[in-house]
């Protein structure tokens, strides 16, 4: 008897051992993998119920306006997205609003829903929403919206595409850094979240499973969306194949998308700007070096809202100055010309007008580099500060093409990085998988 009681003790010690290790697996990178890749296979094959593919994704849309997507298994009848504000104690809530999202059907499996809601009003310092439907709803999301004379911290990553265990591996440190319960308030997107931009995998295996595992920072930390070269249909046809990335461009423009800020393209554009605590964000798209895009910036650089900003920040994902790349490409494929509009047009502008700091993606590794900008009356002060920041998880560049003789700081692994905005104080940190900082600079005034 003592026997099978031993035995039967041995055998449930062995189950709980699995049941550990499995829960561990599951927990690591790997597992995460394997876990959103049997969840797509199953509802591909019709063995999963209905249920949310992508919870909300919120965008940044300026003036005070958010865009959030999010998709489906089937269609899920009449979803409302609700929105409503409070104080940050909770104890003031407004009434709720209703938006009514757009629908794109993209196949069998992928039900799209698309919904911009606003204007909130700059001194509201949460914003609240979830969305409701008969079938199934979201929790309710908050975004902390901290005002112009508070921290505002921006989380900074590019280039995520096609390696998505680097990626979570990426997001794994990202959430030890934050610590738990605390998030980004915002997020840098510098381009290039998927490999290919027409395969409905690669969008859930490489992007939106990643960052639900990673954290779901993306439910409640608006990003800011800086398009890659792998982002988006080059054609720019506003009914094209793009399933996603049209957060800022006219292709929403399909059936039953009548809004009029959609249908003239003034809301959907990839270039724009926004203020984030004390600094002005100019985005551009390297994608388009359009006589549109060219005018936006000259005007933006001399607005009002930049020039009065108290730090300058220009993102495009293609840097001015490359060093890292495949030499074949880059040299027998053109390659190196893709991004010269950005250092023979755009950079002389930057430093004209009193740019701080461009950040971009593209090269799979870390450069910094802070120079004078070598104008008249120059002061020690008067420098501006080059990023590049494509280390999120695609394979790295480890070749170097060109020697610019300029970067300060050069680092050839994966990383992210935490840009704090105060009211006077700029404070950038690099960090690698392993939370280790290996740049950080002040830019203070
Ligand atoms: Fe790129």
């Amino acid at each position: 008897m003592k026997q099978y009681v031993r035995l039967w003790l041995l055998l449930l010690g062995v189950q709980l051992v699995a049941i550990y290790l499995l829960y561990r697996a599951l927990g690591s990178s790997w597992g995460q993998t394997l876990r959103s890749s049997a969840f797509n296979w199953l509802s591909e094959q019709n063995m999963y119920p209905c249920s949310f593919r992508k919870l909300p994704a919120i965008f940044e849309h300026g003036d005070g306006h958010y865009y959030i997507v999010w998709e489906t298994t089937c269609p899920s009848g009449a979803p409302l997205l609700k929105w409503w504000t409070s104080n940050s104690f909770g104890s003031s809530v407004s009434a709720q609003n209703t938006v009514e999202p757009w629908y794109r059907r993209i196949d069998r499996d992928h039900h799209r829903y698309t919904a911009i809601f606003g204007p909130v009003a700059g001194n509201t310092p949460v914003v609240h929403y979830k969305i409701s439907n008969y079938k199934f709803s979201t929790r309710q999301f908050t975004i902390k919206r901290p005002g112009p004379t508070e921290l505002h911290r921006l989380l900074v990553i590019a280039d995520n595409q096609n390696n998505p265990g680097n990626f979570r591996k990426v997001l794994s440190s990202i959430q030890k850094y934050y610590g738990k319960d605390k998030k980004p308030d915002s997020i840098l997107h510098v381009g290039d979240s998927v490999q290919n931009v027409y395969k409905l995998s690669d969008w859930q295996n490489q992007f939106f499973s990643p960052m639900e595992d990673g954290g779901g920072y993306h439910h409640s930390s608006p990003l800011i969306f800086v398009p890659g070269n792998h982002d988006h249909e080059k054609s720019r046809k506003r009914d094209n194949k793009n399933m996603y990335m049209d957060m800022y461009h006219g292709i929403l423009d399909t059936d039953g998308l009548s809004k009029k800020a959609v249908d003239d393209g003034t809301y959907h554009q990839f270039h724009h700007s926004v203020s984030i605590g004390s600094a002005r964000i100019i985005v551009l798209d390297a994608e388009c070096p359009s006589k549109e895009q060219s005018e936006f910036l000259q005007r933006e650089l001399e607005s009002a809202a930049f020039q009065s900003a108290r730090f300058r920040i220009v993102t495009v994902h293609i840097p001015p100055y490359i060093e890292f790349w495949d030499p074949y490409t880059w040299n027998q494929k053109g390659e190196k010309h893709w991004g010269e509009h950005i250092r023979v047009e755009y950079d002389p502008l930057f430093r004209k007008h009193g740019v701080d700091l461009v950040i971009s993606g593209h090269q799979h590794n870390y450069q910094r580099s802070t120079v004078q900008r070598n104008l008249e009356n120059a002061t020690l002060a008067d420098s501006i500060t080059y990023a590049i920041v494509g280390g999120a998880g695609g394979t790295l560049d480890l070749q170097r093409v060109e020697d610019w003789n300029m970067y300060n700081v050069t680092y050839l692994k994966h990383h992210y990085v935490s840009l704090d905005i105060e009211e006077r104080r700029l404070q950038w940190s690099a960090r690698n998988v392993d939370g280790t900082v290996f740049d950080h600079f002040v830019i203070e005034r």
